[in-house]
């Protein structure tokens, strides 16, 4: 075990002697004073230096120590009502681990492209580390809310013959002497597991080939997707509001702090609660004609659609029942009218757009097979797919939260590249 503490916890070590390791965050002088302001990625702590506290090699150190530099603290832990985390630590001894060269991000704003150009030293900056503890907080939400409903965790492949949302947006690479496609949606795969396993969940990265440049859009996002055996689709968005009302209380009670230091107002997400609004397709068709939107039944809604449909309301909502030809080829036809499929988006309020795609599979073998002829795609390649309507088919559901888009309305950031700690998009494939 370290023998040092994080800087978190020194709460619990009032009037203590404790040693700490990171990093120096800022530093201001002022005479027979001055200040360190420390971080090690668990809080940013003030340290006071004395001059006859410490020896005089260490006092110096405020001509020498620059931003960034790497450092061990010790020193007594005192409270400060004055800071914002309540407490400070009177230095005693300061050891240099290194000293920083000319760091490149000042506390002073800086550019976008410049910071994703640094993204591997702008992960230190506070408003990072605060988006990303909430990923960390929604993740771990995710997991613990199947693993508490008697869902198995069945990861999906990365590398896949098959495409399940179009062949637009296919990453295809070459897979020794085959061609192989980076995974648009575990779905597929989930939709067998549950035939073993009754309902399970995948969660992992997610490829597509996207080539509009917005502010919605990554080429590489994370999914969690749930498959559910003998759910249809109401079952299904019952699951569904009540999975993301859950990550947002997880949030609110976990991340209070960091929701702060992005000035989330959070009395939106207090109000986050099932059930969620539920409108069909045709509804939100007239909602935008009703708003003087020019819109052709049929297409699919846009950024601007989605903003203006949510409007009315102050809670995620649920668009179901969709023309055929706006969905995937897996998706069920609705038995009142076979123009609609049984599928489900959840739109965001705010103006953060879908962060939700599901719907009730297509159970029935030939419609299935009419399907799969009608979209020009391999029934080899799709054979054992079929099969699942062949042995033991059962009506069943499913869907996909796009984490980072989630993240994006939870934390109230405008672009979701923000919402991943190493954004790939269209214009970016590094750091
Ligand atoms: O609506 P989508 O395409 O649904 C599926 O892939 C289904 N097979 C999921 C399922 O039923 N198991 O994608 C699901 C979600 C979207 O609602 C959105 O939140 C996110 O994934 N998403 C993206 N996020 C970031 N960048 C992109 N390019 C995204 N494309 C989809
Ligand atoms: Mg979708």
């Amino acid at each position: 075990m370290a023998k040092h503490t994080l800087a978190k916890n020194i709460d619990k070590h009032l009037n203590e002697t404790i040693t700490l390791k990171g990093w120096v965050y800022n530093i201001r002088k002022s005479g027979k004073i001055w200040f360190l302001i420390f971080r090690d990625g668990t809080e940013f702590i003030q340290c006071v230096i004395l001059k006859n506290e410490v020896s005089p090699e260490v006092f110096k150190l405020k001509t020498t120590l620059t931003q960034e530099s790497s450092i061990t603290v010790t020193g007594v832990v005192q409270e400060a009502p004055s800071q914002k985390f309540g407490y400070e630590i009177l230095v005693k001894n300061i050891e240099v681990i290194q000293i920083a060269e000319e760091y490149p991000i000042s506390l002073k704003e800086h550019g976008i492209e410049f910071l994703l150009d640094n993204r591997h030293l702008w992960l230190r900056s506070k408003l990072p580390n605060a988006i990303l503890k909430i990923r960390h907080e929604v993740s771990k939400a995710s997991r613990k809310f199947f693993d508490e409903r008697d869902f198995t965790l069945i990861d999906s492949p990365m590398f896949t013959p098959n495409a399940s949302e179009g062949t637009t947006t296919l990453f295809k690479t070459k897979y020794f002497d085959q061609e192989a496609y980076l995974t648009q949606s575990g779905q597929l795969y989930s939709e067998a597991a549950i035939m073993g396993f009754n309902k399970t969940y995948c969660f992992g990265p997610i490829f597509r080939a996207e080539k509009s440049k917005t502010r919605r859009h990554l080429t590489e996002f994370w999914m969690i997707e749930p498959e559910m055996a003998f759910y249809d689709i109401n079952d299904n968005m019952e699951l569904a509001e009540e999975y993301v009302s859950y990550i947002i209380q997880q949030v609110l009670e976990n991340r209070r702090k960091e929701l702060e230091i992005l000035k989330r107002d959070v009395t939106i997400l207090e109000k986050i609660k099932p059930p969620f609004p539920r409108i069909t397709y045709d509804e939100a068709v007239k909602i935008l004609q009703k708003n003087g939107r020019n819109f052709k039944w049929g297409d699919d809604f846009g950024a601007p659609d989605e903003t203006l449909i949510t409007k009315e309301f102050d809670k995620p909502i649920f668009i179901h029942r969709w023309p055929a030809e706006t969905k995937p080829f897996y998706m069920k036809r609705d038995k009142n009218d076979d123009k609609y499929v049984l599928g489900m988006d959840m739109i965001a309020p705010e103006g953060h757009g879908e962060i939700i795609g599901g719907s009730q599979r297509e159970d029935d073998l030939d419609l299935l097979l009419e399907r799969i002829k009608k979209e020009n795609l391999s029934e080899k390649m799709y054979n054992w797919y079929i099969d699942l309507r062949r042995y033991g088919s059962v009506p069943h559901s499913g869907f996909g939260l796009g984490l980072e888009r989630t993240i994006g309305w939870i934390c109230g950031i405008k672009h979701i590249r923000e919402a991943i700690p190493w954004p790939r998009t269209i214009v970016r494939l590094s750091p």
